[in-house]
């Protein structure tokens, strides 16, 4: 659900607040309207609103003189100032009153919608929401999209989770190669279309595996402008409140949007394979997260044998420093069946080592764990493991 920002709309009339409401109805809350910005103080400091809209009708009116007002007796409510005509007198008045925006109405009406879902973001920031788990190589080929789509799979074959999967490598298209999906829905779509996002909107709009995740992953079309830190923090924190569990392929190495992928993320993966130069690399990448002034102690450090050598865990251990978080085997066999069938490995092989290293890792990213699995086509649900 969208959490609504309590406003108050002041300086217009009864029936064009009314207007107002019903286009932002889906991010506004109104908490109070008064036409008058002269009999709108008292009942303001009693309403502490969140936001307050305000009409300006000209530079230096009443309206003015109540934004001044407001801002010292409620120096945390955003100020949105509202005009018919641009002009230099009201933008820097609106700049020395630290308005949030100066809206034109009638043509800046998406601004006006964009900074009330941002104001709804901030808010939301401090809510609890789902997990997001960000899974960054810290080299190529170390399986990073292997381990995000069979994390996703073994999180959503519990019914009682709801997860995204999301494809952060720009152009490629990976998750959507792998899974035979057509990815339509970028994270960008997410930014864009916020206002309208509900469960119905995820239900209809977006991609989705046989096993129940969204997927979502950037566009395909070369020259589309690549996704960039803002639209990385302003999707995830959408899919955190519609999702249990938002899956990240954040690509490998240290890119800007990888590094702000794992920032955000509740549990931070960094994914090694079992050879010395990409546990260097994830050496280096904790570093670099340290100097960018993140806890690398926060940091999970995944072991995947992508190679057919066996893990040197000793060696793991003094290269990072520490024992890996997670560490997942070599199974090229129950690998290949996934690629060729376009079925992930937890569907596939269900019995492999590999299988219960995914699930293992499912559950310990969530309080109750509880997966069931179709026992094939045509098949009943049944329980994976008697132990669940
Ligand atoms: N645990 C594993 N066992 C066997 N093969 C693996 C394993 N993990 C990954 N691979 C293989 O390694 C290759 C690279 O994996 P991929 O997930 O595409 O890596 P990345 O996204 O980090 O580039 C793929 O061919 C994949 O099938
Ligand atoms: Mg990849």
């Amino acid at each position: 659900m969208q959490n609504k920002v309590r406003t108050a709309i002041i300086g217009l009339p009864q029936e064009h607040a009314r207007q107002l409401h019903a286009f932002l109805r889906r991010v506004v809350d109104v908490a109070l309207v008064r036409e008058d910005p002269r009999d709108a103080m008292s009942p303001l400091l009693v309403a502490r609103p969140q936001a307050v809209l305000l009409y300006l009708p000209e530079a230096d009116g009443v309206g003015i003189q109540f934004a001044r007002r407001m801002r010292s007796e409620l120096p945390d409510t955003a100020l949105v100032l509202l005009c018919h005509v641009e002009d230099v007198t009201l933008t820097r008045e609106a700049m020395r009153l630290g308005a949030r925006a100066l809206i034109v109405v009638g043509k800046d009406d998406d601004d006006l919608a964009r900074t009330f879902m941002q104001l709804a973001e901030e808010q939301r920031s401090d809510m609890p929401g789902g997990e997001v788990v960000t899974l960054l190589g810290s080299k190529g080929g170390v399986g990073v999209t292997s381990l995000a789509m069979n994390l996703a799979g073994a999180l959503a074959i519990d019914p009682s989770l709801r997860v995204a999967l999301i494809d952060l490598s720009p152009y490629l298209g990976e998750i959507g190669v792998y899974l035979q999906l057509d990815t339509t829905v970028s994270p960008r779509t997410l930014v864009r279309e916020s206002l309208m996002i509900d469960d119905e909107w995820i239900q209809n709009a977006v991609p989705r595996h046989s096993l129940g995740f969204s997927v979502f992953a950037q566009p395909l079309k070369p020259g589309a402008p690549p996704l960039n830190v803002a639209d990385i923090a302003q999707s995830i924190g959408i899919l955190r409140r519609l999702f249990t569990h938002v899956i990240i392929d954040a690509g490998t190495g240290g890119t800007e949007l990888g590094f702000a992928a794992l920032a955000v993320a509740s549990k931070p993966l960094l994914v090694a394979g079992g050879d010395t130069p990409s546990l260097v690399a994830a050496q280096r990448a904790l570093h670099t997260l340290k100097a960018l002034g993140q806890d690398p102690r926060r940091i999970w450090t995944v072991l995947n044998a992508s190679a057919p050598e066996a893990l040197d865990l000793s060696r793991a251990r003094s290269i990072l420093g520490a024992d890996p978080t997670l560490t997942f085997p070599h199974d090229r066999k129950a690998v290949d069946v996934s690629l060729h069938t376009g079925r992930l490995v937890v569907e596939s092989a269900p019995d492999s080592e590999l299988t219960q290293a995914f699930l293992r890792a499912a559950m310990g990213m969530c309080d109750d764990y509880r997966p069931s699995i179709n026992s094939g086509p045509g098949g009943k649900r049944k329980k994976l493991f008697g132990l669940f």
